[in-house]
């Protein structure tokens, strides 16, 4: 593998979800070329279990790095970064590798109440990573966690009354939001289908209540990465070119990047 400037950034999710990051990054990074790959005959991940997702994300990677020649990886999916992240690393220990895990870290910096949310798949929630992570912040805030079954699966289906009623039912689950001391003034939206949802989500928690995600975090992790391995395109190298693949229909997934990001991309 030779690292070129020039080669695209590939960035990967289950399905849909990833486009959200994907947006952070094509704003941060106009000068980038982007190769998308939505594994959407496998989503949902965050219901399937360790090996599974695991097995998913090496055969996607492999796709992005040996076939697409990416120069950097950018894991825009919570559960996969938790299942699979190390052993990405550890099978292309040269390439620049960028993971995701919920906003934690922001949010307790942010919080008044002392009272966070997290909204996340079942798998993120119960992996080691995300225990590590948990645990490590426990002392300065108190965290409600909501594993958020069926409402990725809905967003991926652009199911628009499933989208609104699992919505409901997860931040109706989770406790009591607002600005009083024991209401929480944080939601991270720990997976990355949530934030193309957040109107739907920010209606159904108040307006006192500011939602979180990794997406900008990512997008500048990323570009940091890429300056000090030497890999940052310049201005004068512009593409800005978006590929978009998926295991699933691509047209589905051209449908579904036009529709929440209102793009159309080859
Ligand atoms: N978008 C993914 C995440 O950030 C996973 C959603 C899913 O496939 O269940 O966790």
């Amino acid at each position: 593998m030779r690292a070129d400037a020039r080669a695209p950034i590939g960035v990967f999710d289950s399905g849909v979800g990833g486009l959200s990051v994907l947006k952070a990054l094509r704003e941060a990074l106009p000068h980038e070329r982007f190769v998308y790959y939505a594994d959407t005959a496998h989503a949902p991940y965050g219901e399937r279990g360790d090996a599974f997702v695991l097995a998913r994300s090496l055969a996607v990677a492999r796709e992005l790095v040996e076939d697409q020649g990416a120069k950097a990886l950018v894991v825009a999916c919570n559960t996969a970064t938790a299942a699979a992240v190390h052993v990405l690393r550890a099978t292309w220990p040269e390439l620049p590798i960028v993971g995701l895990e919920p906003a934690l870290k922001p949010a307790v910096a942010a919080t008044r109440t002392g009272c966070i949310g997290v909204l996340a798949t079942r798998g993120t929630l119960a992996s080691r990573k995300f225990q590590a992570l948990h645990a490590a912040l426990a002392g300065q805030a108190r965290f409600l966690l909501q594993p958020c079954d069926g409402l990725a699966a809905a967003i991926e289906r652009l199911d628009t009354p499933e989208i609104i009623a699992a919505s409901a039912r997860w931040t109706g689950a989770i406790g009591r939001f607002g600005s009083e001391p024991g209401q929480i003034d944080m939601l991270v939206l720990g997976c990355t289908h949530y934030p193309l949802v957040r109107p739907q989500i920010a209606a159904l928690v108040g307006p006192q209540v500011t939602l979180i995600d990794s997406g900008e975090a990512v997008a500048r992790q990323t570009e940091r990465v890429l300056r000090s391995t030497g890999l940052l395109r310049t201005p004068g190298q512009a593409d800005g070119r978006l590929h978009l693949l998926a295991s699933g229909s691509t047209a589905a997934l051209q449908r579904a990047a036009r529709h929440w990001l209102g793009w159309a991309a080859s």
